[in-house]
């Protein structure tokens, strides 16, 4: 059934570029034959999003999978992320591409706001002139730092990518972000896996007949959210793709909104690491 596949469910970003709503995340698998392995059945099973970073170490097995899967690299949406700890944008996105096998990424992110929220958008919006990228953002930027960013910009992040799950519901950071035409991607939308063994997680479950993965990653959707959970196992891939074939309740929902753990906040980030 077509509208079960991942790749059927696209959300349209403010600049007018398409993004699939489920992605595979690559964050902390090596660069190697597990990257790649993960990639791989990941489009195999109809993933068309592969969000992956300069600071992942892992662009390069991406590239491989990419084209090892035969997947024609129009239909699969690639994001990657500058690492703030270098200077130059522009530059950084020369090398992300050479080591990813393409001539342009989807999306590119400031990884997160270090040394303030605005110096390398310039070299952001020269990335995206430059046609490294079709579309720009942010991750782990507050509310503040999008106005910030917004107030200086010539073209406007269009996405920032933060920890999202319902125990970091961030509610007025995703009201925040919908009020300026910014969607939001969440990560780390299982907890890092620490939120599968959660009691309340685990009842509502097996109310609705779903696994908690399952649950989790479908509250990102019915928030609105692009969701990109990361496994390495295909079994996993594979059940968490299977989101579009049911509806949590509005209790359901009400349900886990309880669980949030951030006081509704519009801040991205807890604690600062770097
Ligand atoms: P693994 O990669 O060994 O499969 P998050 O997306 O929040 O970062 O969570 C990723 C973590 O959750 C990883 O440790 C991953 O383990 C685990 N994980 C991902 N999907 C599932 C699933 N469907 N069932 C159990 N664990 C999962």
């Amino acid at each position: 059934m077509s509208s079960r596949a991942p790749d059927k469910h696209l959300r349209q970003l403010a600049d007018g570029n398409q993004i699939p709503q489920l992605g595979l995340g690559v964050w902390q698998i090596p660069n190697g034959p597990m990257c790649v392995k993960a990639v791989r059945w990941a489009l195999e099973l109809g993933y068309r999003h592969i969000d992956t970073a300069q600071a992942y170490g892992n662009e390069e097995s991406v590239g491989r999978a990419l084209k090892e899967s035969g997947v024609p690299r129009d239909e699969v949406f690639i994001t990657t992320k500058f690492w703030p700890g270098s200077r130059d944008p522009v530059a950084e996105a020369e090398r992300s591409l050479e080591r990813l096998g393409i001539d342009f990424v989807d999306l590119y992110l400031i990884h997160w706001p270090q040394g303030g929220p605005t110096w390398a958008w310039p070299g952001m919006e020269q990335a995206r002139a430059n046609g490294y990228t079709r579309s720009i953002g942010v991750s782990n930027f507050d509310v503040r730092e999008l106005d910030e960013v917004i107030a200086t910009a010539a073209v406007a992040p269009v996405v920032d990518q933060v920890q999202f799950s319902p125990f970091e519901y961030r509610r007025k950071l995703l009201d925040g972000a919908g009020e300026r035409a910014i969607a939001v991607e969440a990560y780390s939308p299982l907890g890092t896996g620490r939120h599968l063994g959660n009691r309340a997680v685990q009842r509502l479950a097996a109310r609705v007949g779903r696994t908690p993965a399952q649950v989790l990653l479908r509250w990102c959707v019915q928030q609105n959210t692009i969701v990109i959970p990361k496994s390495t196992h295909r079994d996993r891939i594979e059940e968490n793709s299977r989101i579009f074939d049911f509806t949590l309740s509005a209790e359901d929902m009400a349900e886990l909104d309880a669980l949030d753990e951030t006081g509704a906040t519009d801040r991205a980030l807890e604690e600062k690491w770097w």
